[in-house]
């Protein structure tokens, strides 16, 4: 059997494999709710530019109305010899309203439909991303706030520097995740145009309405040009590369509860519900839900790839090509929401064990730059200088197996006469990240105001 929706000039139906190669009902009924919009809205403006009857508008809406529901309800029947959503819906209008059915899809086509669709999707994915990462942010400020004061090793090349604090740790991803954002907000200013009424790709000679259209489905504006409007897919590409670069923030975070929940370090605790156990060692406790965050920027960059390869060489305009945007597309988008939400369960279920952390930033000299801070800025010592006195008492400790604390006096003195006892004062770890007090630094005081700095701004939003 031909095509019943655009098989006129076709004797046979299409064979069995292309059939199948062809048909993308199966991934992209997921557009439904956006080709129904969409579709509601072109036909409000045909009538109002004359181009069909109020009277068959008003059926066109009722129609997709209670089409939206059968398939949000699970009672919509979906075929497969109707390849795509599109097609789907038109046929099942038809059924429903007769002839009006077939004047829906006049100065408009499957190309200029599916462009649509698809940006008003990826536009719903970025705000409902945005939100997500906004929520990650505040966990992320709550765990800072609670911990402004909780000191541990602050890491460089994984060895241990100097201390920091575990809420200034927290708000270094409240920035990555700021600046994450902001790509999505970028992006979705571009992508923000209406390329509805490019129909096939050379516009139509129907008295459209673009701009009409355009306010209806909360575009900016209509697209320019009407060959760009139904092959730009770039704007995919723009927020799959925002997803990337924020899943490889996530990765980090991951990676590091991952070493912070092993027994070499019991930096965090993670609760039942964020772990799971080992089927042959019942002693274990694995952090499961972070090694998969670790994992996600794997197959997100994946989708970037192999939509840029798709995309590549493409001539102008549409070519079936680009249906292969979307599974790419959802198992995507889909994988960095379910990414971020587990990362958000995360940090709030993880639980700093002040103790650990606290030997661990007294360990490793860990304020052998503030012994040197110290003899710069009470000897009046050039800082070359002191780098190398301090390394040289950093030696007689390591020899002596005790801490810069633990040295004498003496031992001191007799590397550099002019120490005093008040340089002790200084070798503490927490007159180390108090004393860090410059901006953006991880003093306690300032770890304090960022995050409620940022709490207080997420609440106004
Ligand atoms: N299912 C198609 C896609 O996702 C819709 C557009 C088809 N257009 C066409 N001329 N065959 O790309």
């Amino acid at each position: 059997m031909t095509n019943k929706m655009w098989g006129g000039r076709f004797k046979e139906g299409p064979s069995a494999i292309m059939a199948e190669i062809n048909a993308s009902i199966d991934f992209d009924r997921r557009l439904y709710t956006q080709d129904i919009m969409a579709s509601k809205a072109h036909a409000a403006m045909l009538a109002k530019q004359g181009i069909i009857t109020k009277a068959d508008a008003k059926k066109i809406r009722v129609g997709l109305d209670h089409i939206n529901v059968e398939i949000a309800t699970g009672t919509f029947k979906f075929s497969k010899a109707l390849e795509d959503i599109h097609l789907n819906i038109e046929s099942r209008l038809k059924e429903l309203i007769g002839d009006a059915a077939g004047r829906l899809h006049t100065a408009r086509s499957r190309n200029d439909q599916v462009a649509t669709d698809m940006r008003l999707y990826v536009r719903d994915c970025v705000d409902a991303l945005d939100g997500a990462l906004q929520d990650l942010q505040l966990a992320l400020a709550q765990k800072a706030d609670a911990h402004a004061a909780t000191l541990m090793p602050g890491f460089t090349h994984l060895q241990s520097a100097q201390p920091v604090t575990f809420g200034h740790h927290m708000l270094a991803y409240v920035e990555m995740i700021g600046r994450d954002r902001s790509r999505f907000a970028d992006a979705r200013k571009r992508m923000n145009e209406n390329p509805l009424g490019a129909a096939a790709l050379a516009g139509t000679s129907y008295a459209i309405d673009r701009h009409m259209t355009a306010e209806e489905l909360g575009f900016d504006g209509p697209t320019r040009n009407s060959m760009d409007s139904v092959s730009a897919r770039d704007y995919v590409l723009e927020v799959l590369s925002a997803c990337v670069i924020s899943s490889i923030h996530l990765s980090r975070l991951a990676e590091e509860i991952v070493i912070w929940c092993s027994a070499q370090f019991r930096f965090v605790k993670l609760s039942d519900k964020f772990t799971t156990g080992s089927s042959i060692m019942p002693q274990k406790r694995n952090p499961d839900a972070a090694e998969l965050v670790r994992a996600k920027p794997g197959r997100i960059l994946g989708a970037f790839t192999s939509l840029a390869m798709v995309l590549k060489g493409l001539p102008l305009t549409y070519s079936k090509d680009m249906q292969e945007d979307k599974e790419l597309t959802f198992d995507a988008l889909d994988n960095f929401a379910l990414a971020i939400a587990a990362m958000a369960g995360l940090v709030r279920d993880m639980e700093p064990q002040s103790k650990t952390l606290l030997t661990a930033a007294n360990a490793d000299y860990s304020t052998a730059t503030d012994l040197a801070d110290w003899l710069v800025q009470a000897l009046k010592m050039p800082f070359r200088e002191a780098h190398h006195v301090t390394g040289k008492i950093v030696a007689l400790a390591e020899k002596k197996s005790c801490t810069l604390s633990e040295l004498l006096l003496e031992d001191m003195q007799a590397i550099h006469s002019g120490i005093t006892k008040v340089v002790f004062k200084r070798l503490t770890v927490e007159a180390s990240v108090a004393s860090r007090s410059s901006f953006g630094g991880t003093a306690p005081s300032n770890v304090r105001r960022e995050a409620r700095r940022w709490l207080r701004a997420s609440k106004g939003k």
